[in-house]
Formats: C-alpha cells, structure tokens, sequence
C-alpha cells in the first residue's frame, strides 16, 4: 500500500472523531485543531507516558507547570522580543504572505533556515520566484515574530502587552532558584514541562504538524560547566543503533549512516550528552511502538542554529511530506540563566560542594518534543489497511489505545446477554477506558474497533451465561457459539492478530491488566478458540 498522505491522515482523524478542524462550522481557523474524543484520550496517553519515562521514573528530574502568559520580560531577557521571527514574503500584488524558508525548500530543494533577510532576497531575485497565486513578484522580506500578543488588565496600551509563551522552556529558568532548592537537586539534573505553546506561523500546514497552538513536553537538563563533555548514564544507551547525520555529512553531501552509539562516539560524530539524550528519545518511542527505521538525528548546520544554541540536534521523522523535525535537542549553555539574571537583577548561581564555588549550570541538552507531532508519529506507524478484514486496523501499542477494551454483548435483542455485557463493562471501566458497543453485527463492530485502535474486544455470549442465573435461559439457546468453557467466561480478541481466546469473568481484571504491560503473551493467557 502506497504511503498515507499528510491529507488522508487528517481525512481519517476527521471520520473517527481524532482530530477535528477547529470551529469548522464557521470555514474552520487555519492553524488551530479540535481534538476530538478518541484524539483526546490518544493524546493524553501520550502526555502520561512521556511524564511517566522522563519524570516520574527518574530521581534527577522534576517536573513543574507554570503559566502560559507570564512576565513580558521573561520574553526579552529569553530574546524572543528581538529574534523570535521568520521571514515573511508579500506578494507587491495580491499581498499574499508565505514563509521565505518554506517557500524557497519547495521550490528549489534548498534549505535556507537562518539565512539573513539579505541573503533570501538575493536567492529571490536571482532565480526570479514570484508569488504562486498572482505570479507578480514579491516586495522585498519582512521580519516578521511569531509571539502572539496579549494585553494583561483592563488597560489596553504599551504597560499592558503580554505575550502568549511560543515555548514552554522560559520558566524553568526564570523558576530556576526555587525549583532546585525545594527539590535539593544536585548536579546532572533536569525540569520538565508541558504544556500549551503559541506561535503565529506565517503559514501552518501540514495538518498537525505546523499549527499555531500546540503542546510542548520540555527538559531543561543542567550539568556542572567543567562536566559538560561526560555523561555518567552513557552505558545505558552505549548499543542503540541511530541514523546518524551530522553537519559535516549534510555538507559532503552524503548519505545518513546507521550505526551504534558506541561506534559514533569512537568517531566523534556526536558529543555524549547529545547521544544520550537522542537515543533516550528515540528509544521512547520506538518503545511505544513506533518504527525504528523511520527515525533519524540530524545536526544542525551553523546557520540554522538558534539565537541561544552552541549546538543542536534534532530527531527527525520521516513524515509523507519528508524528513523533519519530531524533536529538536539544543545545547543552550548557561545563555538562559545569565539574561535572567542580567534582567531580573537576581542571582540564579548554585553553590558546588564538591568545588565550594558558585557556578552557574550549562543546560547540556534540551529536549524539546511537540505532542502534536508525537500523536502523528504514532498514528502514522500504527495505521494498516488490512485486506483480509477489508478495514483499517490502527495497531497502536496498548499503552497509546485510547480504549483498551471494547465491550460487546454477542446480540442485542437478549435481555440475559446484554446485563451480563453491561455487568462486565461496570466490572472493567473502573480500572481500564472501555467502551460499551452493542449496535451492529459483531462484525461490524469488530471493524470499528480496528479503526479505533481498540486494543481487546470483550465479547459477552451465551456461554457466559452457564452457571450463572440464568441456566435457564442458557438451555433454551442453540447452538452453542463457542463449544469451551462453559463457565462466566467471555471472549478475547486482540486488535493485533484477531486471535480470540476464552478467559474467566474472574481473571479478566489480571489478565487485561497484564497484557496491557506485556507482562504475558495473548496466546497464554487463555484458551485459544481462534
Ligand atoms: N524550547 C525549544 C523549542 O521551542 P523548537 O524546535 O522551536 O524548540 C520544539 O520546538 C518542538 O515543538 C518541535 O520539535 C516540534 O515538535 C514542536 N513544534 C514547534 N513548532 C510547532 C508548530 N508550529 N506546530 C506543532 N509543533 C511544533
């Protein structure tokens, strides 16, 4: 099957309520998005986990949740006021605006990120590009900054502008000295953070990928400024293979090469903070069942660096539009802390035992994930049309489903069937996200299962009537759908194979529990019937 589009993605988010088009009744809003009940729940799932491997199980980071409108000066000391911008051209016609950066990779395979305005306008003229709707040529470049602006207070004027945060980073410096002290946290550490972030993109496309609201999750990680070459977790990735690209092979103009880490760092193709935080990431994913091969880590070239970055690396996706960017992993050095405290006048150094001096923290990496992106990397890799069932079948990884069991009662027009299926959905929802469907064929519900990622379908029969109250009712049923365990047990079908197995009411709770944690195999934990 050819590859999904970018499109049909958004086409598939839309029909099983993932993803919806924000205020679409009114012609929709370019760059916002509605997530939709089975996207809201995919979503925080995602969230869940990402805080639960980058932040719960691990003693050297914590995590904060600050505000998404905070001091104005937070965003001059961070230099978002002065270089938070893109290059914006407008057509001299029909004043169409587009992305200068976006608009020359389209149309002459270069990439111009962090090129000077000058230098955009020359590549414009010399290969005479004029705007795509009119075809009339282009006024020279704009600057244009992407903080969305607010207006704090009942007074509208100049002392009242606020901003929207574009990034979730800034408080985790501006917070810095309160955070580490009511944690004790000493040196390698990091703060967390997600949250909502806002960015006027000149043109968002590409459906979730480029949106002007989004959500962040963020790791600010400190090192001791003279410790900044060694990481002391480095054996705990030293043989995860990654797609390596660094800088000097974009400009031979080779290929990317996949090698270990521990053969990178031999060649010196990569500092060891920068693999490490590289392989941690991609290794979170592909434990949550995304695909390894469509992963790769590109350095940044010098001129695509950031205001604030000594050196950047990014995780990149290999999306239906291209190779871009999932995550991007910055050396932002002590740059932060030291314009917060030029402007804020406070002193955010921390006391070395070890040296007994004050020093102020390098930020050796910054991992910097957008949920957005995530939510697409793993319905992309989930997504199959199965021929054989005739449906899509969305693999996500048990953890990811946004409902974990779907419950089915065989028919619909047996009273004794449906509040024995009503009994086991009270049973299961309480521990697990379930989701009570008795309207169609089986069939059919087994296909919109598929779709929807469900991981096991909970099918409630006749048989799981026997020896309960209703041996009556049980006597009178032919024939008989399952001729197994003829004892409250239920069906099991996983999403995955459509292998069904026969399990008891009782160890439904345990067994679900477990093969959501892949603590057991589908195929043991009952009795195989298909
Ligand atoms: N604090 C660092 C920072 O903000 P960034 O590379 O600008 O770095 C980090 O953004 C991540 O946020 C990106 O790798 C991407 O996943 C996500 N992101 C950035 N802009 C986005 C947008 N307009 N729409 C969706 N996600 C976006």
């Amino acid at each position: 099957m050819d590859k999904l589009s970018i499109e049909d993605m958004a086409v598939f988010c839309k029909r099983k309520g993932f993803v919806y088009p924000n205020s679409e009744i009114y012609g929709g809003f370019s760059g916002f998005w509605d997530y939709g009940h089975l996207g809201v729940e995919l979503k925080n799932n995602i969230k869940n986990e990402w805080w639960k491997y980058h932040v719960q199980s691990r003693e050297d980071i914590v995590g904060i949740d600050g505000s998404i409108i905070t001091h104005p000066k937070v965003w001059e000391a961070s230099g978002h006021v002065e270089s938070f911008r893109d290059i914006m051209l407008a057509c001299s016609k029909c004043r169409e605006k587009i992305r200068a950066d976006h608009f020359i990779e389209e149309k002459l395979k270069i990439n111009v990120e962090g090129h000077k305005a000058e230098e955009i306008n020359s590549i414009i003229k010399k290969n005479k590009l004029k705007c795509q709707k009119c075809g009339s040529d282009f006024d020279d470049t704009e600057q244009f900054n992407l903080m969305f602006k607010t207006s704090v207070g009942p007074k509208e004027d100049k002392s009242s502008v606020a901003y929207l945060r574009p990034e979730t980073a800034q408080l985790m410096f501006a917070d810095f000295k309160l955070i580490v002290d009511n944690a004790r946290l000493k040196l390698p550490f990091g703060i967390a953070q997600m949250g909502r972030a806002f960015r006027n993109e000149i043109s968002p496309r590409d459906f979730l990928f480029r949106c002007r609201e989004f959500e962040m999750m963020e790791i600010e990680y400190f090192v001791h400024p003279e410790k900044a070459d060694k990481c002391p977790f480095i054996n705990e990735i030293i043989d995860t293979e990654l797609n390596f690209y660094n800088a000097e092979m974009q400009e031979k103009n080779e290929e990317p090469k996949k090698m270990k880490v521990r053969d990178a760092l031999k060649k010196k193709l990569i500092s060891e903070w920068h693999a490490y935080w590289l392989a941690t990431e991609q290794n979170w994913f592909t434990n949550l069942g995304a695909k390894a091969e469509n992963f790769r880590v590109r350095q940044h070239l010098k001129e695509e660096k950031s205001h604030y970055a000594l050196d950047t690396w990014d995780l990149e996706y290999n999306f239906p539009f291209g190779w871009k960017e999932l995550q991007g992993i910055a050396n932002r050095t002590d740059f932060d802390l030291k314009q917060h405290m030029k402007f804020s006048g406070k002193d955010l150094s921390i006391f070395d035992e070890e040296t007994k001096k004050k020093i102020i923290p390098h930020v050796i990496a910054e991992p910097s994930l957008g949920v957005d992106r995530s939510f697409l990397v793993f319905m992309f890799d989930a997504y199959e049309y199965d021929n054989k069932r005739d449906n899509v079948v969305l693999k996500l990884h048990p953890k990811l489903a946004p409902i974990k069991v779907g419950v089915f009662p065989l028919v619909s027009n047996k009273p004794e069937i449906v509040k024995k299926a009503r009994e086991v959905y009270d049973l299961l929802k309480i521990e697990f996200n379930c989701k009570y469907d008795g309207s169609g064929s089986i069939g059919r519900r087994y296909a919109r299962a598929d779709e929807e990622g469900t991981f096991l379908g909970c099918t409630i029969d006749f048989d799981t009537l026997e020896n309960s109250d209703n041996q009556n009712f049980r006597r009178a049923q032919k024939p008989l759908v399952f001729d197994t365990l003829k004892d409250k047990s239920v069906t099991l079908r996983d999403i995955n194979t459509t292998k069904q197995i026969r399990i008891k009411i009782d160890d439904l709770k345990e067994t679900i529990r477990k093969l959501i944690n892949n603590e057991m195999k589908f195929e043991e934990a009952g009795k195989l019937v298909k």
